[in-house]
């Protein structure tokens, strides 16, 4: 779907007192967005993925900062759930990547139930979008490309940080860091077994755009296992 710049922001009506939304937006929002979610956008064939893609790259341009941020929610064993912020480094109709340390809570969590929920929200453009499914590993070829991608100093990060693990003190920290980087001062800083990419795979796919009065849209797509086909559904808001 083409960026649409003909668009033109609509004024809100009933503005929140703690809002400080900009006199100008940057990204086409409003009218454009209110476009968009008609019956023939969501009848295509190729939906969410493609809607997904463009609300995205309209995040791209509008976002300040981070705009592939997406909160991510597991549950442990008990079903206590738990909520931390990360950040996707790919996506298409598989899922949504992201990379952690696999001893972190997050890792742990997932080891003990294989389902997550996401959540975008890119508040300039008032949207969100929601996806929740089982959670695979992505291949350990996947892993090793997008660590090497990595500036080095993170990938000796890596080593260092026993996240979410008690830290005695920052110093702890420094003196793990010193230590890899003495380690590995020459060559390559390999992938750590247990950093790895992780694929949030959607059963569930929904798509929430501001409208005026609080009426705002609502679309959905379900299915029931993934290799079903996606329904469509809108919400009341
Ligand atoms: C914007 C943002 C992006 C983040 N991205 C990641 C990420 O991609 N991977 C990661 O492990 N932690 C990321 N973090 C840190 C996590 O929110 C969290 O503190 C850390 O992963 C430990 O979470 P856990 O104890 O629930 O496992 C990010 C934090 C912020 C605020």
């Amino acid at each position: 779907m083409a960026a649409e710049t003909h668009c033109k922001p609509h004024p809100d009506p009933n503005p929140s007192p703690n809002s400080r939304r900009p006199a100008k937006r940057t990204a086409p929002s409003g009218d454009c967005a209110r476009e968009r979610l008609k019956n023939d956008e969501m009848d295509r064939p190729d939906a969410p993925v493609a809607l997904f893609r463009a609300w995205f790259a309209e995040a791209q341009a509008g976002e300040l900062n981070d705009p592939n941020g997406m909160a991510l929610a597991t549950a442990d064993a008990n079903g206590l759930p738990d909520l931390r912020m990360v950040l996707m480094k790919e996506f298409d109709e598989n899922g949504v990547v992201f990379y952690t340390n696999g001893e972190s809570a997050k890792g742990r969590q997932l080891a003990e139930n294989a389902q997550a929920a996401v959540l975008f929200h890119w508040k300039s453009l008032r949207r969100q979008i929601r996806l929740r499914g089982p959670v695979e590993w992505v291949s350990e070829a996947e892993s090793d490309a997008y660590f090497a991608s990595r500036p080095r100093d993170s990938r000796i990060g890596a080593w260092a940080s026993q996240q979410s693990r008690p830290l005695e003190g920052r110093f702890a920290l420094e003196k793990a860091v010193a230590a890899y980087a003495a380690r590995y001062a020459v060559g390559e800083v390999p992938r750590p077994a247990y950093w790895h990419g992780y694929r949030v795979r959607p059963l569930y796919w929904e798509f929430w755009m501001d409208k005026p009065f609080r009426l705002h849209d609502r679309v959905t797509w379900r299915r029931d296992s993934l290799d079903a086909p996606f329904e469509m559904t809108r919400l009341y808001p």
